[in-house]
């Protein structure tokens, strides 16, 4: 047997207007974590679908230990011992942890068609044990946190002895504390030899768990290298093509009047006393552990939830936000870290969806101006780099990294007062979170206020005047962007501030 246990040799796909894959290839040792890196659009996705049988390549070839194969479906990649946790999990939510790791291969009593629950509820135990992952197999996949999800995809895998396993993006949606979890997961699927792929944004995950690194850009293949003979500086380089100057290219402008104010807000359950104001020229961060409480002020802030007491002025003005139609209205935007849910129309094209939240700002008499509308959304598509053929193109059909792009110019286009940013830079590479940094300070120049939640210190530290952090629904403290660390931020967070 060779060396590798997977080979994907001058692997091409054209999609129209596209060439997603140039003679790309990857090599593949067992017990290795193979991390796979590349700017928005690179095609790291299209790699991995075609290695899935999710779609098929237009030429190419693909070997599992030395042996060329032509995987089907999906369904013969699973075979094989291909398992994929796509960037969008493919669990049913309805159906239970055991429904979900053995759907389409439930136990059946003897040669019955009835289901043997009994013995799939003890296999699922089983290989969620092998994982230690420690998760009731009765309950139904929507009431887990994201983490435990991971591992109920991980463990189906594992429960059809899959050989490959390949991760699209899987630390976008957890905490640190769940990384840690996913990291060990990853320890134990290394020492069963088994092959792992790694897609990833966030640099610093490299160092801690890969092997080898394999740069893509524009379809092609750059190189392939030991993670130990390689800087933070060397991979950006190799991704981006160029030296990048800054990650956080941070400004500091003069604080304006106040824009925002939330005075003891409450909503019964999520949060508790929320006081802080937001003024021109800042960019406030509210950190904290994941389920602290943050989405849910935004949200409460944007009219998506009630509050149940306290009170939000906006330019001095008491305000009644009823529904998010209210809160764009009044000035008031805010981009989701849900983009497939909230922030974005996949069937809709680039320019749609940018233009969407405020059409009225295009309208000649009764009509819109279409041409206006294009001009608008040429406009982001080039200040974004948003990697797309036309801003005809349907958002479905944009790479993960740029259909985000695409929910950050719709709330541009709307000229809100204060933009509350979710987690903006989820699944954006290093070059375009620069990029949307320096529009940052171009919003705050322009006199808007920001509120950026995000569980990435790295960027709160790099971008914000203050930080405000949460824990248990409350805020418990603020420190200055120039003064705080890490350290700081995270004891405020897990509430060992209080108790020292
Ligand atoms: N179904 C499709 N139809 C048309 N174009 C597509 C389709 N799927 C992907 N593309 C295009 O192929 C290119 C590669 O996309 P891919 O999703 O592989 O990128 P990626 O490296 O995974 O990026 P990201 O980091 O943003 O997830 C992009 O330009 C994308 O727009
Ligand atoms: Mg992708």
């Amino acid at each position: 047997m060779g060396e590798y246990c997977l080979e994907m040799i001058g692997i091409t796909k054209q999609f129209p207007g596209v060439l997603a894959l140039d003679n790309a290839r990857l090599e593949l040792r067992p017990g290795e974590v193979h991390c796979l890196l590349g700017e928005n659009g690179a095609g790291k996705s299209t790699m991995m679908k075609i290695l899935a049988g999710a779609q098929p390549m237009d030429t190419g070839e693909i070997r599992l230990d030395g042996e060329a194969v032509h995987i089907q479906s999906p369904y013969h990649a699973q075979q094989l011992g291909i398992s994929m946790i796509y960037q969008e999990f493919n669990l049913s939510p309805y159906l239970s942890v055991a429904e979900n790791i053995f759907l389409g291969r439930e136990p059946r009593i003897g040669r019955t068609p009835f289901v043997d629950w009994r013995r799939m509820r003890q296999d699922a135990r089983e290989v969620l044990a092998q994982i230690r992952a420690d998760i009731d197999v009765t309950r139904p996949v929507n009431e887990l946190s994201v983490a435990q999800q991971q591992m109920v995809e991980v463990a189906k895998a594992l429960s059809v002895n899959a050989k490959i396993i390949v991760m699209d993006e899987p630390s976008a949606t957890l905490t640190d504390h769940e990384l840690t979890a996913l990291f060990d997961l990853i320890k134990t699927l290394r020492r069963q030899n088994i092959g792992i792929i790694y897609i990833s944004h966030r640099l610093e995950e490299i160092f801690q768990i890969g092997s080898r690194v394999t740069v893509m850009r524009d379809g092609q293949h750059v190189d392939t290298r030991n993670v130990c003979d390689l800087t933070r500086e060397d991979i950006i380089r190799m991704m981006v093509g160029r030296e990048l100057t800054e990650e956080y290219p941070k400004e500091y402008f003069a604080l304006g009047r106040e824009r925002l104010r939330l005075d003891g807000l409450s909503r019964k359950g999520a949060f508790e006393d929320v006081s802080f104001a937001l003024h021109e020229g800042e960019i406030v961060g509210l950190t904290g552990l994941v389920g602290a409480g943050r989405t849910e002020v935004a949200r409460a802030i944007f009219g998506a939830d009630k509050k149940t007491s306290g009170s939000i002025l906006l330019d001095n003005d008491s305000i009644e936000v009823r529904s998010p139609r209210d809160a764009i209205r009044q000035g008031i935007g805010l981009l989701t870290e849900d983009r497939k849910g909230q922030g974005l129309v996949l069937g809709m094209t680039v320019r749609e969806n940018t233009t969407l939240a405020n059409l009225s700002s295009l309208l000649k008499g009764p009509f819109i101006d279409r041409k206006k509308e294009r001009a608008a959304a040429e406009r982001f598509v080039q200040d974004l780099h948003i990697k797309t053929p036309s801003i005809e193109q349907v958002a479905q059909n944009l790479s993960g990294g740029n259909q985000q792009k695409v929910v950050l110019a719709k709330w541009l286009f709307t000229q809100s007062k204060v933009l509350i940013f979710d987690e903006p830079t989820r699944g954006i590479d290093v070059g375009a979170k620069a990029e949307i940094f320096k529009l940052m300070n171009e919003l705050v120049r322009e006199g808007v206020a920001i509120l950026m939640i995000s569980s990435e210190l790295p960027e709160v530290l790099g971008m914000c005047d203050r930080i405000l952090v949460m824990h248990e629904g409350r805020l418990a403290g603020e420190l200055s962007g120039k003064e705080a660390t890490q350290e700081a931020i995270m004891r405020l967070a897990t509430g060992a501030a209080n108790a020292a």
